[in-house]
């Protein structure tokens, strides 16, 4: 199948330090890869890496290749903004604007793109919110603040926001961790919807999440402390955690690290 991510010999930086090392993967379109391993190892560095965020910080650098379908992310002429808009990203805490009411949380990234016609902007608005399986809870308030919903509204609020712009990938950075179980199945579910739009990376530290979610899982480790992380395997999810053909993987999923 072709690839919709093709990242080569990637490695990136906090300034002198390199925090990933050499990460070669591919990602298929509309499926959901998740990204295991211990703390440190560089999960959301490489995560950040896949829309151009990871520059943001200071002292941030990458070398190395990341395609998506046939445009290098990295190219000369790549805008980063347009990267991120076609690369959306969900947060591990739920991160709406807090002043701006429901509606305009959606509809923030619809406005920055350019100029929208009130019904047009209507139809977008539902449209992710139902997608992110919100719309019934907040369909009566929806001039209401983002910030007054539960954590795991708040959660779905950003996932209707991220999908509003049809970004083409989501990323998501340990989206659930601060979720009570319930909220935690309803955005796994709706991971589960959503694959069939998109194409989703998750980190996740829940190995049950990562085996109930996603078809490819990839696990990362680090050698020693201070040693950039890297990629140990990518395989499909039902054999790295039957099977994987490395024994690092097997220890760290049968909880036998460190
Ligand atoms: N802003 C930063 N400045 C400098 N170093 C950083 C920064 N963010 C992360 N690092 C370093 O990069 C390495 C990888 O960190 P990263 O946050 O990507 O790991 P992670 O696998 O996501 O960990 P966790 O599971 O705890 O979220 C670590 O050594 C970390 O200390
Ligand atoms: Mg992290």
């Amino acid at each position: 199948m072709a690839k919709r991510i093709d990242v080569s010999g990637l490695s990136a930086y906090y300034g002198n330090h390199r925090a990933i090392d050499d990460i070669s993967m591919t990602v298929e379109p509309r499926s959901v890869t998740a990204f295991i391993g211990p703390s440190g190892c560089g999960k959301s560095t490489f995560l950040r890496t896949l829309n151009r965020m990871h520059e943001v910080t200071p002292g941030g650098r990458v070398e190395g290749k990341v395609m998506l379908d046939d445009q290098n992310l990295y190219g000369k002429d790549v805008d980063p903004v347009a990267v991120r808009r076609t690369v959306g990203m969900v947060f591990q805490r739920p991160n709406p604007f807090p002043t701006m009411s429901i509606f305009d949380n959606v509809a923030a990234g619809l406005r920055l793109n350019g100029r929208y016609r009130k019904s047009e902007l209507n139809d977008v608005v539902e449209r992710s919110l139902k997608g992110a399986n919100l719309w019934n809870e907040v369909k009566d308030r929806l001039n209401k603040p983002g910030s007054g919903l539960s954590g795991g509204q708040q959660q779905r609020l950003c996932i209707a926001r991220a999908i509003a712009v049809e970004p083409d990938v989501l990323l998501m950075d340990e989206p659930c961790s601060a979720l009570d179980p319930i909220s935690t199945l309803a955005i796994e579910d709706l991971i589960c919807e959503l694959k069939e739009r998109f194409t989703i990376v998750i980190v996740t530290h829940n190995m049950q999440q990562a085996a109930r979610v996603s078809d490819r899982t990839a696990f990362f480790n680090l050698a020693a402390v201070g040693q950039p992380g890297k990629l140990v395997e990518i395989d499909d999810t039902e054999r790295i955690f039957s099977n994987p053909s490395v024994q690092a993987t097997e220890d760290y999923i049968s909880g036998r690290f460190g």
